[in-house]
């Protein structure tokens, strides 16, 4: 399937490892110039040059999306060092704040969760998708077409004990984007969201999600497995090459007539 994405400008948030990292390689290898967002610069460092590498073109874009000014011009200076004016596609995908990747494991009961802690889920979630739409939005105006994608999490959907306030944040992005895609179909902006379960990758440490773990190696990833239908006949738990299909389908002109909708990519986790 041609996707005519080539010539397409793109910011990707959380693009330094993970589902984001591997976004940014595809979108780049189908021709669109992409700035890639990271709180860390050396993980949008890293993608930038992995993307030049492979002759690709990328610029690195290091923020943290929840403080507003720092995004605002961390963006108006990622378009200029790319020679841009705006951006086609907008894909909101940071949502884990570091300190619950790095702790790993099984998360807390709300109860037990720290008032803290939820703020930091909340702002990335929350206001972090908030202020990256209202960024590219006037931009996508004024040309008159955009592709705005927003990753949530079937906890969002479905609601997951042991993720109350990501579950809450993540649902809120649902509302908002629907909201977004009623305001802007006259501007011919799509807006969609993709829901993911658990999704195992280069950036988690240790665990069911770290790219070794096999259901025979690893007791708690053997009982994952059988809450995704898929997964029990593909012996595993997605991987970000799964998301990026789905993404960059949405970010496309072949999805022109899809906006306000949530995709599960959760191997049939939620069927909803
Ligand atoms: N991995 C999973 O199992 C899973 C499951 C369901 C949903 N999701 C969703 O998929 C998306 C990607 O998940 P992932 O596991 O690849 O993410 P991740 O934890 O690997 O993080 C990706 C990147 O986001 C960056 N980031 C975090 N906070 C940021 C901020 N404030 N500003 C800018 N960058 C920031 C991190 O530095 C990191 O490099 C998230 O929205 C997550 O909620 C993931």
């Amino acid at each position: 399937m041609e996707l005519n994405l080539q010539g397409k400008a793109a910011m990707i948030t959380g693009g330094g490892q993970g589902v984001g990292r591997r976004l940014c390689l595809e979108f780049a290898a189908e021709g669109v110039t992409v700035l890639v967002n990271d709180l860390f610069a050396e993980r949008a460092e890293r993608v930038v040059n992995e993307i030049r590498a492979l002759g690709g073109q990328a610029v690195p874009m290091v923020c943290d999306i929840t403080d507003y000014d720092a995004l605002s011009s961390a963006f108006s200076q990622a378009l200029q060092a790319a020679g841009l004016s705006h951006v086609d596609i907008l894909v909101n995908n940071a949502g884990v704040t570091p300190e619950r990747r790095a702790k790993g494991g099984i998360p807390p009961a709300f109860l037990d969760m720290p008032l803290a802690d939820w703020r930091k889920v909340v702002d990335l979630n929350v206001y972090g998708v908030m202020y990256c739409c209202r960024l590219v939005l006037p931009g996508m105006q004024a040309a008159g077409a955009g592709k705005i994608v927003s990753i949530m999490s079937e906890a969002g959907r479905i609601g997951e004990a042991g993720l109350a306030v990501y579950s809450g944040a993540k649902a809120a992005i649902l509302g908002f984007s629907k909201a977004i895609a009623r305001e802007h179909g006259r501007d011919r902006i799509n807006v969609n969201v993709i829901a993911l379960g658990a999704v195992s990758h280069e950036g988690i440490a240790n665990g069911a999600l770290h790219p070794d773990a096999t259901p025979a190696n690893d007791e708690r990833l053997k009982k994952m497995l059988r809450a995704y239908p898929i997964a029990r006949g593909l012996e595993r738990l997605s991987r970000p090459e799964d998301v990026a299909g789905a993404v960059l389908y949405l970010a496309s002109d072949r999805a022109a007539y899809v906006t306000g909708q949530s995709l599960g990519v959760s191997g049939g986790f939620a069927m909803i």
